[in-house]
């Protein structure tokens, strides 16, 4: 039994990191384990920012957006020198476990520390983008997806009062789950993702022909990674006479209060590590998959390609 745990949470935030780190302190505590929060993620543990967490340290942040914790993303830790002095600050301080909570590079971050050093990690996806191989959702996608969705209902209204055509462009900078989710649950008419190819000019003609049968609105949601919203808005601009106008959601899809989804399933994965942790089963990423907890190997983890799931990518081409 491990006696001494650390958490941290890494990379780009995401809604349900507060409940991630807030279950594994105080799973931790109810087992009677010392627990340390690391602030900034790997750039905190090199510079020594380390505290040790009681129960009353992670009270009233389950309902924020963010993270308590504070995250970065951290140059430092590609190099074999900024891994030796994080490890050596865990070292030094007891620290006999870690759970990192980030995406895809946080991850293999983590996995690095693991195979350098043999130390026990168990990593939890956090990030809004559901990109981590082995499972079907991350940590904050919903509420990201969901502040998505809320835009698009906006940005209709304004555009079926115009006759316009609006382009949304989402995150998504490998992974184009946030757009293709909701993309189908906002009603948009085309979806661009980047794991599958698009051509402008056919969503053009036939959005033109749409409006030429009294469309009054066309919605186009594209993911960052697929093409820049205003490349794809000057297209259609350039190749008919429809109004076109362009909307970059940006980092406000990255904020906001955890959805109830969000908030339940970060703390059961939360528990999950911090028990897994301190009985000595690390090298795992926990993460939910057809509404079920999976432990997913950190190295498949991080050296699969998660794919978009087929059936969303039909349901698009049906329903679009
Ligand atoms: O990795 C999550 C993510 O939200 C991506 O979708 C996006 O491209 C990126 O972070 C933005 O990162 P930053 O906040 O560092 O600009």
């Amino acid at each position: 039994m491990l006696k001494s745990i650390a958490v941290m949470t890494s990379g780009g935030d995401s809604p349900g990191m507060n409940a991630a780190a807030r279950a594994v302190a105080r799973t931790a505590l109810y087992e009677g384990v010392r627990v340390w929060g690391i602030s900034d993620g790997y750039q905190g543990l090199i510079e020594e920012r380390l505290r040790e967490l009681e129960s009353k340290d992670v009270g009233d942040i389950i309902q924020r957006g963010g993270t308590f914790l504070g995250t970065a993303r951290c140059e430092q830790w590609q190099t074999p020198e900024g891994r030796r002095l994080g490890y050596e600050n865990l070292i030094q301080r007891g620290i006999e476990g870690l759970c990192v909570i980030g995406g895809d590079g946080s991850l293999r971050g983590a996995q690095r520390l693991s195979e350098e050093y043999g130390f026990p990690i168990v990593g939890l996806p956090g990030t809004i983008d559901n990109d981590v191989w082995g499972m079907d959702y991350t940590i904050g996608c919903d509420t990201a997806a969901n502040t998505i969705i809320d835009a698009i209902n906006k940005l209709r209204d304004t555009a079926s009062a115009h006759r316009r055509v609006i382009v949304l462009e989402v995150m998504g900078r490998n992974c184009g789950w946030l757009a293709l989710v909701s993309g189908i649950s906002g009603g948009a008419e085309y979806i661009i993702v980047p794991e599958e190819e698009f051509d402008l000019r056919q969503i053009t003609d036939s959005l033109s022909e749409a409006y030429e049968r009294g469309k009054r609105y066309i919605l186009i949601v594209v993911a960052e990674g697929a093409a820049r919203g205003q490349d794809v808005c000057d297209y259609i601009a350039q190749h008919t006479d429809i109004e076109t106008r362009v909307s970059v959601l940006g980092h406000i899809q990255r904020g906001g209060a955890p959805s109830v989804i969000d908030r339940v399933r970060a703390s059961q994965l939360g528990e999950q590590a911090a028990l897994s942790l301190i009985s000595g089963l690390s090298g795992v990423v926990f993460g939910y998959s057809n509404g079920h907890v999976v432990s997913v190997n950190l190295y498949d983890a991080v050296n699969n390609k998660k794919k978009l799931d087929p059936e969303y990518l039909r349901l698009a081409k049906v329903l679009c």
